[in-house]
């Protein structure tokens, strides 16, 4: 079974996740890119603005091919309670149709749970199908308490067991 690990990382914490969730599981990996500016004053704001309204943004790529993947992670940070507006864009434009879907996000604190329940919404229309998910608090955390952490999910949850 081949497994794809789809990330999106603005400061790096969720970035860090799916490094090590590749590294222990196998799997490829691809990042996606907002090539929407979204540093500066304001920027926050404006980010978490087009985070709740779903805004659709232009990504790097600009939609993947899954054909050769059949257990597939998706890793967002939880803006405003929700999904990064590149996630939603690039859920819109894939074919999810018989793929086993496991979906993760970080947050400072709270919102993961909600970004969860609308990625399983967004992917189940399309056709995906979600077999686990989890969630993960970075505030004051250090990139190798993100790592163990992510270790510890990956026994906790068997993911190991997803793509044999
Ligand atoms: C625009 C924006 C909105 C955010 N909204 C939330 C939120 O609603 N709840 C929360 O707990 N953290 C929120 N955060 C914090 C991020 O979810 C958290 O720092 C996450 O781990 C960042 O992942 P990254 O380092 O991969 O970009 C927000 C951060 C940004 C930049």
């Amino acid at each position: 079974m081949k497994t794809l690990i789809i990330y999106y990382s603005e400061g790096g914490s969720t970035k860090i996740i799916a490094r090590t969730l590749s590294m222990h599981l196998k799997a490829d990996i691809i990042e996606i890119e907002d090539l929407k500016k979204r540093s500066g004053i304001g920027s926050k704001l404006v980010s978490s603005i087009n985070a709740f309204r779903e805004s659709k943004t232009e990504i790097n790529p600009s939609t993947l091919d899954l054909t050769d993947y059949d257990l597939i992670y998706i890793g967002t940070p939880t803006w405003a309670n929700n999904p990064v507006p590149a996630i939603i864009t690039l859920i819109d434009r894939c074919d999810w149709k018989g793929k086993d879907i496991i979906l993760f996000t970080t947050m400072g604190s709270t919102g993961g749970q909600a970004t969860l329940d609308r990625l399983e919404e967004k992917v189940t229309l399309r056709g995906g199908r979600v077999v686990q998910s989890f969630s993960l608090k970075t505030k004051d955390k250090t990139p190798e308490d993100i790592i163990n952490d992510t270790e510890t999910i990956i026994k906790m949850l068997d993911l190991k067991m997803y793509g044999a």
